[in-house]
């Protein structure tokens, strides 16, 4: 039996990056997905992409700082497919010219990322989670960051909107245990999507890979698997917790690189 057969999950963000790669996993498993996205020309491709490939899916426009959006999608899937099994709150937003430090920050666009990044899981979780009720149970995922956990010199709101999903994720999952609702959220490292490598110049992947333990940069199939895996039965005695998928990057004492130079430099001499 497939994975996730005859589930039904709703990808928030789904028509790009780590959205996309958990929406073809969860279908290829078995699940009918509905892929949410105000990228909507993008969600319908990535729909018929996954029809192509013998999947069950749909898209629906879905703008995650709206509430009434939101609501519209799980509405969606439900009367569509009759319930929501898996609810992935991945929809997510950086600025790196706005959400700087903290005197110099611009506080709209602290409220912008809350908004989008927060409370959205907030909201999705919420409407979703009467349904799992009834259904007698579900799985909720979010996903976080590590920069939920290690901090920065910019992208204070973003950090800070990561860190509450992170332990949002715990409210959930102790809120509605007993009703079999599981929440876990995945916190990835660098991963090398099309937006990622579209805004870090190769300088700045190719940072990120000299710190990480293995050798190489996280692709979205990384945190795919890590979503089909919390979506399914075999992760049914894990809650409340974040799931760190980073390479590596952040296990080592950060001074690491510098001490290891310094060790060669004397005993080369
Ligand atoms: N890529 C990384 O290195 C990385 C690292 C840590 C965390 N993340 C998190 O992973 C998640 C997905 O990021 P990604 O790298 O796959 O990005 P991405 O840009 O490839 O995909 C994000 C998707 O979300 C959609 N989207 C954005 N704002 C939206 C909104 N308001 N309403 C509806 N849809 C919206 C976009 O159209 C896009 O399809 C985000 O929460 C991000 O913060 C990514």
């Amino acid at each position: 039996m497939a994975r996730v057969e005859g589930k039904v999950a709703l990808v928030t963000g789904g028509a790009s990056g780590i959205g996309l790669s958990s929406a073809k996993l969860l279908a290829k498993e078995g699940a009918k997905v509905v892929i949410g996205d105000f990228n909507i020309e993008g969600a319908r491709e990535a729909f018929k992409e996954i029809e192509k490939e013998g999947g069950i899916a749909s898209a629906i426009f879905l703008d995650a700082s709206v509430e009434e959006s939101i609501k519209e999608a799980v509405d969606f899937t439900v009367e569509t497919y009759g319930k929501i099994d898996v609810l992935f709150n991945n929809v997510g937003l950086t600025n790196l010219q706005k959400d700087l430090d903290v005197v110099n920050m611009d506080l709209d666009e602290w409220d912008r990322l809350m908004t989008v990044n927060t409370k959205s899981v907030v909201i999705g979780s919420r409407y979703a989670i009467p349904h799992m009720q009834k259904a007698g149970g579900g799985s909720i995922i979010n996903t976080t960051s590590m920069a939920a956990f290690a901090s920065d010199g910019i992208r204070t709101a973003y950090g800070a909107s990561k860190a509450a999903v992170a332990h949002l994720t715990k409210y959930i999952a102790t809120q509605y245990g007993k009703d079999r609702i599981r929440c876990n959220a995945v916190a990835p490292g660098l991963i090398l999507t099309p937006a990622a490598e579209k805004n870090l110049p190769k300088e700045v992947q190719d940072i990120f890979l000299k710190f990480n333990a293995l050798p190489y940069n996280g692709e979205p199939d990384d945190i795919g698997y890590t979503v089909l895996f919390l979506a399914s039965d075999e992760s049914k005695y894990i809650t409340g917790q974040t799931i760190k998928v980073e390479g590596g990057h952040y296990i080592g004492n950060p001074s690491i690189a510098d001490f290891n130079a310094f060790m060669s430099k004397m005993q080369s001499n």
